[in-house]
């Protein structure tokens, strides 16, 4: 089958578009085939590419997808043959946690991923798909979506009426968490370096865009937020906190700009202010993320589509930072 595989070098080097062989082994009782119908591009794979080195056995790289269910293991009651399905990417994590079970891990490294034209996973990460989705926008909702319905509801218990930020708004997740808030009732303000991508939020529903590169204090006219949803990290933290209410939460995900920040701890304690760490997300939560979109008919929001062959080139449209929104492969044409 077509694939898209990490094989070492470390790096983008060591990823090709490649033929595999299909996987053909009987499913344990509680596993599920899955025939790749897209799959969805994030930020993570280019972490994975460079965690991995030349020793590592060879991986279908990808978290995202959606297809058909092609066989179940004996024990699956959920899903039959036929099936259409949308692929969670959180392994072993079931139940609405304050934290993931220490076997938790993402599909797509260091177990096969999506970027192939079939994959044999747990059945619990596999759910109906809704029909008014079409394969490709079902495909982007795994890391993304679940991420961001974490961050917001379960971690940053936002409620209508508050106001929440999202800086770097063209990121994948965040266009989720501008749509799920806005859903929610919120007020929501976004930050992007592009214009374009400022005016794409503010069709998209955001009630404020500003320029990441100028003072947000400024910009804000001295309006503070409830809510920060932040995931570019050393490059945004210290303005999200300048503009955070007292007492109000900043929840982070991501280190877009690097892993190690500094900031003013004196101005966090006198403020009270929290910040709350949160990854991906459980069963259950994708479950709830999956009605939340259905309940108030939102489609995620599409970039590009290319097709598993030309994945390289949607790899490097995420390098530049061009997209808005989720970008999508073609796994079958
Ligand atoms: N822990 C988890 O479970 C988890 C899950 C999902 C994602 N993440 C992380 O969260 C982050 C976002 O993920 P994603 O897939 O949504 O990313 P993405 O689609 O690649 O978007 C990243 C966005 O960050 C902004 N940005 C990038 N470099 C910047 C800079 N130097 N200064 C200011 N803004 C900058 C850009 O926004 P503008 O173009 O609008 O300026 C860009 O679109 C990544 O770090 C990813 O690894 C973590």
């Amino acid at each position: 089958m077509k694939a898209f595989v990490h094989n070492g070098p470390k790096g983008l080097t060591g990823a090709t578009y490649t033929d595999i062989t299909v996987d053909q082994r009987e499913l344990a009782p509680h596993e599920v085939k899955v025939k790749i119908k897209a799959a969805g591009l994030n930020r993570r794979e280019l972490l994975v590419v460079n965690r991995r080195t030349e020793n590592d056995p060879a991986v279908v790289m990808g978290s995202d997808g959606a297809g058909i269910v092609e066989a179940t293991g004996a024990d699956v009651t959920h899903v039959k043959a036929g099936d259409e399905v949308i692929i969670n990417p959180s392994l072993h994590w079931h139940d609405k946690t304050p934290a993931p079970p220490e076997e938790f891990d993402i599909l797509g490294h260091p177990t096969n991923g999506t970027f192939a034209e079939y994959i044999i996973l747990p059945a619990q990460n596999v759910e109906p798909k809704p029909a008014y989705l079409t394969w490709e926008e079902a495909a982007v909702l795994g890391v993304a979506g679940i991420t961001g319905y974490r961050a917001l509801f379960t971690r940053g218990q936002l409620q209508a009426g508050q106001t929440v930020l999202i800086p770097g708004i063209g990121s994948g997740v965040a266009t989720f968490v501008l749509q799920m808030a806005k859903a929610a009732g919120a007020r929501v303000i976004v930050t992007s370096r592009s214009l374009a991508k400022r005016e794409r939020a503010l069709e998209l529903g955001a009630d404020l865009a500003i320029d990441t590169a100028c003072n947000w204090s400024e910009a804000l006219n001295g309006e503070k937020v409830d809510l920060v949803i932040e995931s570019i990290g050393p490059a945004t933290i210290n303005q999200s906190l300048s503009v955070l209410k007292k007492g109000g939460t900043l929840v982070t995900f991501g280190a877009t700009t690097g892993d190690d920040v500094t900031f003013n701890i004196r101005t966090f304690f006198y403020g009270h202010q929290n910040i709350l760490g949160t990854t991906l997300g459980s069963a259950v939560e994708f479950r709830e993320l999956i009605q939340f979109l259905a309940d108030h008919n939102i489609r995620p929001v599409l970039d590009q589509v290319y097709p598993l062959s030309e994945t390289m080139t949607a790899i490097d449209r995420l390098v530049q930072s061009e997209q808005f929104g989720k970008i999508a492969l073609r796994v079958e044409e």
